[in-house]
């Protein structure tokens, strides 16, 4: 379904009253923060994160960095050793992103953390963003509001460039100040880990060897079990995941709606997990866009570990 072209305004309160709205009826908006521009949507509606996706026309799903108004709201998501704290005391509001231990059933949808158990968190200065989460009352999931493999967006000109009708509307705030993204660190029990670097320098962290490449650290989910792809029905001791007229034991979406099913994917991939049969098999999921997207999942997931390519960034 094609959008209207997408809307730009200048950032006040209106704009930010109309990107609230839309935001809570489950559409990605672009905003800027102080390091780039991020299309931003409910990160506790895991359908309005798959429309993230959408947009970006990303190849694969990576976990994204989750927004919060402070400290506070960060803690009730992630679980912060005292390392993790006083580094967020000294840089926040501010480009610095802290990987961290999700805490146990939040309102965090999986598809943001691509079913990984750690969360990425960030206080971000820049009003526009923090008008956002005021007005919305929600955690913002927000990558870099450009298309997939496109450089990121440090002007509403660029996102505009680059998602033109793929999105209902920019907040243009001018020119960011840091025109680079965060700097990524991960405090996940053991030394703090430099994942990215960016505008913050963090002496504690170690950086092994060269960074690691962002996305590709031990960062993919994988069920336990052996996959099958393409399955049109179960063989003995398969849990089916079912899609469109595949029934399956669950279904990614029976209607075959491919936001409803990227939605659902790390949730009923950690279901079949649990399940008590000792196989996953998957239906087949044709079509380009979201559908290559979790068909590159399903891939990794049925992948010995060791045969894997880094991961992309987007
Ligand atoms: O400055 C920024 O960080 C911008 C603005 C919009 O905040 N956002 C941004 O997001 O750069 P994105 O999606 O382009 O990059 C997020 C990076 C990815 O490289 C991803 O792999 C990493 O964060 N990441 C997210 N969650 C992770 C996790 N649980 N473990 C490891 N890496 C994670
Ligand atoms: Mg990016």
């Amino acid at each position: 379904m094609a959008l209207p072209d997408t809307r730009v305004l200048p950032f006040d309160e209106a704009a930010v009253a109309e990107a609230a709205r839309l935001v809570l009826a489950g559409h990605p908006v672009a905003v800027p923060t102080e390091t780039v521009y991020g299309l931003a949507a409910d990160a506790t509606n895991a359908e309005a994160v798959a429309r993230i996706y959408k947009a970006k026309g990303r190849p694969s799903f990576n976990p994204l960095i989750v927004h919060v108004p402070d400290l506070a709201a960060a803690e009730r998501i992630g679980d912060f050793s005292d390392e993790a704290r006083t580094l967020a005391l000294e840089h926040w509001p501010g480009p610095l992103t802290l990987v961290v231990p999700l805490r146990e059933n939040g309102p965090i949808a999986s598809l943001v953390t691509a079913g990984l158990a750690t969360i990425a968190l960030r206080v971000p200065a820049h009003p526009a963003m923090q008008a956002l989460l005021a007005a919305t009352g929600k955690p913002l999931a927000a990558p870099s509001a450009n298309r997939s493999g496109r450089i990121s967006p440090t002007r509403a000109a660029h996102v505009l460039a680059s998602l033109n009708g793929r999105i209902p509307l920019i907040i243009d705030g001018g020119a960011t100040d840091r025109g680079i993204e965060s700097t990524i660190v991960a405090a996940t029990g053991g030394p703090l880990r430099l994942l990215r670097r960016g505008p913050i320098e963090v002496d504690a962290a170690e950086s092994p060897g060269a960074v690691e490449a962002p996305g590709m650290l031990a960062s993919h989910y994988a069920p336990s079990k052996p996959l099958r792809l393409d399955a049109t029905e179960a063989r003995a001791d398969e849990y089916l995941v079912g899609f469109g007229k595949v029934a399956g034991d669950a279904t990614l979406s029976d209607g075959g709606d491919l936001v409803q099913a990227a939605a659902n994917l790390f949730d009923l991939l950690h279901q079949a997990d649990e399940a008590p049969q000792a196989r996953i098999a998957v239906a087949p999921i044709p079509g380009d866009g979201l559908a290559a997207a979790i068909r590159d999942r399903l891939r990794r997931a049925a992948a010995p570990r060791s045969s894997l390519a880094p991961g992309s960034s987007s």
